[in-house]
């Protein structure tokens, strides 16, 4: 086959020889990792304590947790710079499926290294960026061969998100309105502070679009909250007629506190966006790979009456997927940087990992990592009602409701977990909840059932202080 000078540099014995040893070197240091909490090493605890500080004067504002990592990890357990060791179930919110140090996912770097430029974009594109848009146009297209034909790739989920409202907003001009679900969370950019339902995420930001909210999906009243919806929805669409440009939509909701609606209530509400020419752009930035399908609009059957979905986190490099119809014209769409080589090779290997290894479907991963936790927080939600309450999220999203939703309780939850050795986040408000992102390409069900011991340890103490 015709080679590249590049092709036989990736391929020059040397090349071969230090990445073989590199790759034992990792096993090896990764390997000597403990798996089980530690304690910092207490002649690193100094050096760290300034680190944080220059952290927060160097960014104006400390860390949430007090966590820098110090480089090395071993799938689910990652070492701090203070040496101590801990269970990572939130993984950068998201972002690192394969935990920390994996081998596969340190081999894509080894390769991005090697080649002439760290990123890519604009007038530097690689194959690696050709390689990756069609790949999520293909994963995209799994249930409706040909509705997506083009995939523009960014930086940020915002970013991503921003793309798409420019691309839906050049559509349908002068429509000026977008439509979104109550508590939903797009990212913070100027446009999408004012599309996240969340006062406190804008204040001083002067106002980019005009978003009016419809309430999401009520489990405990599955009928009459979709019906609700529906109303409110007709109500927007009636009062603003030809507008709204489109609907954005988590399908499950993440910083609004990881709850989910069902097929009928998302059909209802598409399908009259559909009526009125109102395009439906999902937000999957944090359901990507998640779900029991790569996309939660495939998770809940509704390909059909999706035009644009937004990835990210998972996914490494962000992208937006749209219709040929939705193509922007020239001028709309550019950016220096869409991703690095590294990033883009990382996330390429990522979404084939989790269709090869057989993370979909009913009896996928995605769904044993979510029945291993159910069968933990129902256990633990039956010995002690008041500690724990569902919804309990989908696939590799776990979500639940501490102490009944108090934040201050929900708070000293979430920083006990640190301090015993397992990473969590809050999702919510009223009630505050916790969730899980566990690195779902790597983690075990002991890994799973090490958090659990962890968890119920933790709620106790908080119930008990
Ligand atoms: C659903 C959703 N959309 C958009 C974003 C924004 O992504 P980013 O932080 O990469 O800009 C997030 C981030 O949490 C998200 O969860």
């Amino acid at each position: 086959m015709a080679q590249t000078r590049f092709d036989r540099l990736r391929n020059d014995p040397r090349v071969n020889e230090a990445r073989a040893l590199l790759q034992a070197a990792l096993a090896e240091h990764r390997g000597a990792l403990p798996a089980e909490p530690q304690a910092a090493d207490p002649s690193l605890a100094a050096g760290y304590a300034a680190m944080l500080e220059r952290f927060a004067s160097a960014r104006g504002r400390g860390l949430f947790f007090p966590y820098l990592g110090s480089g090395l990890g071993n799938g689910a357990w990652v070492e701090l710079a203070d040496g101590s060791v801990k269970l990572d179930f939130i993984s950068g919110i998201g972002a690192h499926p394969y935990g920390h140090g994996d081998a596969e996912v340190f081999d894509a770097a080894l390769d991005a290294a090697l080649g002439d430029t760290i990123m890519q974009g604009n007038l530097q594109q690689n194959p690696e960026s050709l390689l990756f848009s069609e790949r999520l146009v293909a994963e995209a297209n799994r249930d409706a061969p040909g509705r997506f034909s083009h995939c523009f790739l960014t930086t940020t989920g915002a970013m991503a998100n921003e793309n798409a409202a420019k691309i839906l907003f050049q559509a349908k001009a002068p429509a000026n309105r977008a439509l979104a679900f109550s508590h939903c969370f797009a990212g913070r950019t100027l446009g999408m502070s004012w599309v996240t339902d969340k006062p406190g995420y804008r204040v001083g930001v002067p106002k980019a679009v005009d978003v009016d909210y419809v309430p999401f999906y009520d489990p405990e009243k599955p009928e009459s909250s979709t019906r609700h919806a529906v109303t409110v929805l007709r109500r927007h669409l009636d009062r603003y007629p030809g507008q709204h440009a489109f609907f954005i939509a988590e399908l499950v909701q993440g910083e609004g506190g990881y709850y989910t609606g069902t097929e009928a209530f998302f059909r209802a509400i598409f399908e009259l966006c559909r009526e009125r020419g109102v395009a439906v752009l999902a937000d999957e930035v944090q359901s990507f790979g998640r779900t029991e399908s790569m996309f939660a609009f495939q998770h809940f059957g509704i390909s059909d009456l999706i035009d644009v979905v937004t990835v990210g986190k998972l996914s490494q490099v962000c992208a937006t997927i749209f219709r040929a119809e939705h193509n922007p014209g020239a001028g709309l769409l550019s950016q220096t940087f869409t991703g690095s080589s590294a990033a883009l090779r990382a996330g390429d290997q990522i979404v084939r990992r989790l269709t090869d290894g057989g993370h979909f479907g009913k009896d996928g991963r995605n769904a044993a990592i979510h029945a291993r936790f159910l069968d933990h927080l129902e256990r633990i939600a039956a010995a002690h009602p008041e500690w724990v309450q569902g919804p309990y999220g989908v696939g590799a999203m776990i979500g639940f409701t501490p102490f009944g939703g108090d934040a201050k309780m929900a708070g000293a939850l979430l920083r006990k977990l640190y301090d015993n050795g397992l990473l969590g986040f809050n999702a919510g408000a009223q009630p505050t909840r916790l969730r899980f992102l566990p690195p779902l390409l790597v983690v075990s069900d002991a890994e799973i059932d090490a958090a659990a011991a962890i968890l119920e340890r933790t709620l106790g103490e908080v119930a008990g202080a």
